[in-house]
């Protein structure tokens, strides 16, 4: 299991044009963010969440945190920033070898077993890995006037989903490197891929969607009764 969980939870979700960030609108009788800490905390019961959370949240209160260990960070201007808060204060507490899973808030849908999974694939690795799923669609890229200019070769690509599971060490050189360099990784692979590692793809169900768009709010509601029945 790991010793420690970053959420990333500081994004706005302007994509959702809701009335509130999307992390805390309601799936079934619960906030997304509650039931994606739910998930983790079934898993991993005895890991420490760091949670980052925009300083001016309104939402948010800790009836949703069902860990015992746990800690709130301000997260800040991209997804980057806020689990940059997490790695830092990691510096005073992690040692080197200690994983280290990110895991998106809007991404509630990631099953237990899978989280299982993931561990089990990575954790005699010296790096880490992430959950991916190959790529099934025929994928096209535009040209200036949105017409197809290419269709790109879907061999051996894969949709990187969350979490992604790392030593802190590997981790903590990858974030430090990245902002020397103004690198902006969108995820924490990327940024390990730049110091020259090659994280483990582990295949993951592809229902572990990311809430992004409004409908996909229902989509997830769907998934989540039918991985209960
Ligand atoms: O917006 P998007 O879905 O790409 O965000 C991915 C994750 O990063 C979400 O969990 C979101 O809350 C988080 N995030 C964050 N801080 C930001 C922007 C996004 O923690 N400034």
């Amino acid at each position: 299991a790991p010793q420690w969980l970053i959420v990333p939870a500081a994004g706005r979700g302007t994509r959702m044009r809701a009335a509130c960030p999307k992390q805390y609108l309601l799936l079934g009788d619960a906030a997304v963010l509650a039931c994606t800490l739910a998930r983790l905390h079934e898993a991993f019961p005895e890991a420490t969440l760091l949670l980052c959370l925009d300083g001016e949240d309104q939402w948010f209160h800790e009836s949703m945190v069902p860990f015992a260990r746990w800690q709130r960070l301000d997260g800040g201007d991209e997804r980057v920033d806020s689990v940059r808060a997490g790695i830092d204060w990691l510096a005073a507490h992690a040692h080197g070898d200690d994983w280290v899973l990110v895991h998106d808030v809007a991404r509630p849908c990631v099953t237990v077993a899978d989280l299982h999974h993931l561990m089990d694939a990575i954790h005699d690795d010296p790096v880490g890995g992430l959950l991916a799923a190959p790529v099934t669609d025929t994928l096209k890229r535009q040209d200036s006037d949105q017409r197809i200019d290419a269709t790109v070769p879907r061999q051996g690509l894969w949709r990187a989903m969350t979490p992604q599971g790392f030593r802190y060490g590997v981790l903590r050189e990858a974030f430090t490197a990245a902002f020397e360099a103004g690198f902006l990784m969108t995820d924490e692979a990327s940024g390990v891929e730049q110091l020259g590692h090659a994280p483990l793809l582990v295949t993951g169900r592809s229902d572990n969607l990311k809430i992004t768009h409004p409908e996909d709010l229902a989509l997830a509601a769907r998934i989540l009764s039918a991985q209960q029945d």
